[in-house]
């Protein structure tokens, strides 16, 4: 089977010629359809950007990004899939989850899974019905009606879990999802996204300091100075 995600020989650079950072440096690497990758390594390795370009919200300066056998990228100033597809593709393809957990906290639990699925033009007959499920997925029922400020942080992250689920992507991209949480919170977490891969045959990829995480991951990548140790 092809792979969900492929990486060709990817490099990215930040700054000018005077202040040039290579975050990512000639990275190749494929994700499978099913299971959990988890990416390790210190501050500064490239591990946010390389998160980014995998979700197709960052370009790289070279190389390729295919998802799903679709070439979306060939570098800056080389062929780019359309501008005008390619929010559908993200769409499609990710969820995401962010460290900060990146709530709409002017909304409740569940109209923050809605507004997602209202973006990805959801049936809006099913919006709500669909938001509360996934909310009580993830063990939320009596919550779905607060807002962000009034729920604990295992509780906000387990929101932006359901929100990344939200129209059923193949593919979830987790940044640090348990930096904000207390050990056992972070154990759950990081044991639904582990449930998630088996049995929504789900590609998870979980960018992580954490060393519980490699528990829970079927490989891990270590990445230095913007390559993939080995
Ligand atoms: N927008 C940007 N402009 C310029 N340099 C950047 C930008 N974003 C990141 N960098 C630099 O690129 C390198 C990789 O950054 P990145 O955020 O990908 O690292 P990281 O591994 O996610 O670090 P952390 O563990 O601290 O989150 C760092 O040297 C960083 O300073
Ligand atoms: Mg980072």
């Amino acid at each position: 089977m092809t792979p969900i995600l492929e990486l060709k020989n990817i490099t990215k650079i930040y700054g000018d010629e005077d202040n040039k950072v290579v975050a990512v440096d000639s990275l190749t690497l494929s994700l499978k359809r099913q299971g959990v990758l988890l990416i390790m390594g210190p501050s500064g390795s490239g591990k946010t950007t390389l998160l980014s370009m995998m979700g197709c919200i960052l370009r790289p300066t070279n190389g390729e990004v295919v998802v799903d056998g679709q070439t979306i990228s060939r570098g800056e100033g080389q062929p780019y899939i359309y501008d005008d597809v390619l929010p559908d593709i993200r769409k499609q393809y990710f969820g995401f989850v962010f460290q900060s957990f990146n709530l709409f906290p002017s909304l409740t639990a569940v109209d923050n899974v809605g507004l997602i699925l209202r973006l990805k033009k959801h049936d809006k007959r099913k919006i709500q019905s669909e938001a509360l499920r996934l909310i009580e997925r993830f063990g939320l029922a009596k919550r779905a009606n607060f807002y962000p400020s009034d729920m604990s942080g295992g509780e906000k992250q387990r929101v932006a879990l359901a929100r990344a689920l939200a129209g059923d992507p193949p593919i979830v991209l987790a940044d640090e999802p348990t930096a904000n949480l207390d050990s056992k919170t972070g154990l759950d977490v990081l044991k639904l996204l582990r449930e998630l891969s088996e049995e929504a045959g789900k590609a998870i990829v979980i960018v992580s300091h954490d060393p519980k995480a490699e528990a829970i991951a079927d490989r891990v990548v270590y990445l230095e100075d913007g390559k993939i140790r080995n």
